[in-house]
Order: structure tokens, then sequence, then C-alpha cells
């Protein structure tokens, strides 16, 4: 391994690994963890795609039904962290993000290029988590108003790997950045 103290390379790891996430359905940074906060405040996880991510504009893009219950939790407190284990990297990356909503028209673009068959994933009738009387009574309306993109503004990047000695660091957006190494 190159200079184990070079905050700027851990950082471009970091982006390596969640990059290979949106273009390899294989890569570990392609189903992070997304947890958000209910409006009781108690906490909420649950598995996503990762559908992008832009160093340039310090963003992560994942889709969901806009009738499933972490859009109540979202409006209600609109942050998540983002949580991904990368083995073969031996790296945890988690990412604290403040989130918004888009629907509708604003995201015609980005619905014209869903798959037929992800389409499904948009528009369960009733919506996701309502009791119903056997597995399957249940449609998918796969409809574009139900289509949300959630934009996550990553306020901090903390990176942890697990080689023969532990290393950890946090970047935040409102230094550029920088990075500072912490206690594993
Ligand atoms: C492999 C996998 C990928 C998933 N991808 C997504 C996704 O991209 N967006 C999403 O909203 N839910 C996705 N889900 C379903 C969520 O984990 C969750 O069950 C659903 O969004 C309802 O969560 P909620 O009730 O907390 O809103 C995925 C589940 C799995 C197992």
């Amino acid at each position: 391994m190159s200079d184990p103290n070079d905050l700027a390379a851990f950082l471009d790891l970091g982006w390596q690994c969640l990059t290979r996430g949106v273009a390899d359905r294989r890569a570990a940074a392609r189903h992070p963890s997304f947890a958000t906060v209910s409006p009781e405040g108690r906490p909420e996880a649950r598995t996503v795609v990762l559908r992008g991510a832009s160093r340039s504009a310090g963003t992560v893009e994942v889709h969901t039904d806009g009738g499933s219950d972490k859009m109540a939790s979202l409006r209600a407190n609109p942050f998540a962290q983002l949580m991904i284990w990368d083995e073969k990297a031996k790296l945890q990356i988690r990412l604290s993000t403040s989130v918004e909503i888009a629907q509708g028209a604003e995201v015609a673009d980005k619905w014209q290029k869903v798959p037929d068959g992800s389409r499904m994933a948009y528009g369960a009738s009733p919506t996701p988590g309502t009791p119903i009387p056997q597995a399957h009574a249940y449609d998918k309306l796969a409809h574009r108003d139900w289509f949300t993109v959630l934009t996550c503004r990553i306020e901090s990047v903390e990176l942890m790997q697990l080689l023969d000695s532990h290393r950890r660091a946090v970047f935040r957006a409102e230094d550029g950045w920088l990075g500072q190494w912490v206690v594993p």
C-alpha cells in the first residue's frame, strides 16, 4: 500500500467503491443500508440500490416508491445515513446526508430511463407496509406518479478500513473534504 497517512488517497478509495457500486451490480456499494429517523424519532434502516454517485456534486442518488414509509420519515427528518461494507477493500463507508425529494415532472427524464421491469418497484397498491390478507394481495402500478428520486447531499464521509492496522477518517463538506484521522 502507498502512504497510509495520505488522506486524499483514502477519500479516493471511498469514491472508487461508490462509483463502482453504481456501475456494477455485484459491487458491495450497489446495496447500501439507508437509515432514516421516523416521525416518532426511531431509527429505521433498509437496503436500497445506489442509483447515482457524483463526487463533483457531493451527492448520491436513491430511487424509491413515493408511497413507502420512508417518505413520511424524510418529510419529518430530511436526513439519511447510507452505510456500506466493502469486503474486498475491507472498507466501511458511512455517508451522512441531507435528502431532497423529487417527483412528477421534475423526474420525467429519469423515469424514461427506468427499464420496464424495474418500473414495478414504483407504485404498490395498497401502499408498501399495508397489512394484506395474503402474501400476494397487492398490485404493482408501475406509474411515474409514484417514482421518487432522493438526492442525498453528502455532509460527511466516514471511512474505516480494517487492514492489519485499522484506520478511520472523517471528511466534511464544510471544510472542503480535507479529512481528519480519528481513532478507529
Ligand atoms: C436488494 C434490495 C434492494 C432494494 N432496493 C430498494 C431501492 O432501491 N429503493 C427502495 O425504496 N427500496 C428498496 N428495497 C426495499 C427496501 O429495503 C424496503 O423494504 C422498502 O423500501 C420499504 O422500506 P420503508 O417501509 O422503510 O420505506 C430493496 C430491498 C432489497 C432487499
